[in-house]
């Protein structure tokens, strides 16, 4: 007599293939899961007060970045527009859009719109706009495309591994200082080469990477 019957094999098969499955299935949730989409918020818009279109007002209406994000050249921060800056076209257009009653209830009580944050890091890492736009980096490197934008929604993860990876080599990334606003720039033959803006702008990757450069 056989000490395995014949359903044994079959038995077997079934519980080899589980194991594989559940391995997988374990595989699947401690490397992908955790850099899908959703647990990064990576293209998650979130809700906001007044459904703000960057797809209109910058590539529809041609507005610079600038006139919002008044201090994106000259301190950290970007800056979040104020009612008033709305209100220089909103009190002649759209006056009665339904769309716009919190614009016009903050600037009637004097209270700024809280417009939910998009992007952000934690308190520990130092991050600064000025730098990245006077050498060149474009809003879009990491931004993503914002003037396609009808809400806006999160284009990077923006991990350490992700910051690091421009620091290690900036010079793919770069642009002419020109360009650094322009939602839809592309690199074309006459670009000059990143080496070339490297140079031009003065960049040195020694130091990018050091521990100190973004934990203060
Ligand atoms: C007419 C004003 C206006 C212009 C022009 C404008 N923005 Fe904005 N931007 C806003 C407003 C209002 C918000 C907040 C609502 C939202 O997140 O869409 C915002 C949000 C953002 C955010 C998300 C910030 C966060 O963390 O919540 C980024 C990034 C941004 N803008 C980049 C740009 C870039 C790059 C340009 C130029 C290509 C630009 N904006 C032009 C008004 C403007
Ligand atoms: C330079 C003028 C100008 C400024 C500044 C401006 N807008 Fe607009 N906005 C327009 C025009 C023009 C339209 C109509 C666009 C269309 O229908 O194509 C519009 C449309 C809108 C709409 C209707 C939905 C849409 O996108 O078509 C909303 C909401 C809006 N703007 C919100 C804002 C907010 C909030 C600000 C300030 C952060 C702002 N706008 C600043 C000119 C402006
Ligand atoms: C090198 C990457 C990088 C570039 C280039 C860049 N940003 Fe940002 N931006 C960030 C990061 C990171 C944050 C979150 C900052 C924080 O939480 O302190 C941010 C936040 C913002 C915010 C929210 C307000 C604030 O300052 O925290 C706005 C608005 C914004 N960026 C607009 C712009 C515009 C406009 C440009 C181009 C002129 C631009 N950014 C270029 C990485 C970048
Ligand atoms: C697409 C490329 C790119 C990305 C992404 C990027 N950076 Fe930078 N960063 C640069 C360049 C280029 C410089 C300028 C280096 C120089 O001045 O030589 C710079 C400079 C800096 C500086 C100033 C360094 C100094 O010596 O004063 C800080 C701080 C910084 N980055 C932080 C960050 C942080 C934090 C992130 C991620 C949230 C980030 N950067 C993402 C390209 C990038
Ligand atoms: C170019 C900017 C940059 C440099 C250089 C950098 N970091 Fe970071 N670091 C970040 C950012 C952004 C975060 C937050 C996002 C994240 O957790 O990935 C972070 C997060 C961390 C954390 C918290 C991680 C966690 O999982 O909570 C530690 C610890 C850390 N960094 C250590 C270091 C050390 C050590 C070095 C030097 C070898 C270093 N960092 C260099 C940008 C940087």
């Amino acid at each position: 007599m056989a000490i395995f019957g014949p359903r044994a094999n079959l038995f077997m098969n079934v519980a080899l293939a589980g194991a594989g499955g559940s391995a997988i299935v374990l595989l699947l949730a401690i490397w992908v899961v955790p850099v899908m989409g959703y647990n990064t918020q990576q293209r998650f818009a979130p809700q906001q007060p007044i459904p703000f279109s960057h797809k209109h007002h910058v590539s529809g209406l041609g507005i610079d970045c600038r006139y919002c994000h008044t201090t994106v050249e000259t301190s950290a921060n970007a800056g979040m527009p104020s009612t008033a800056i709305c209100m220089t076209c909103h009190s002649q257009i759209w006056t009665n859009a339904a769309m716009l009653a919190p614009d016009r209830k903050s600037l009637a009580e004097n209270k700024p719109i809280h417009w939910t944050r998009v992007y952000g890091l934690p308190d520990y890492v130092f991050f600064d706009h000025s730098i990245h736009i006077a050498k060149g980096v474009g809003c879009t490197e990491c931004h993503g495309p914002i003037g396609d934008m009808a809400l806006t929604w999160k284009a990077q993860t923006l991990y350490m591994s992700w910051c690091l990876s421009c620091h290690r080599d900036p010079a793919p990334h770069l642009r002419p200082l020109d360009q650094v606003f322009n939602a839809h720039w592309h690199r074309t033959p006459s670009t000059p080469s990143g080496q070339t803006l490297m140079a031009e702008y003065h960049i040195h990757t020694r130091d990018l990477s050091d521990c100190g450069t973004c934990h203060r």
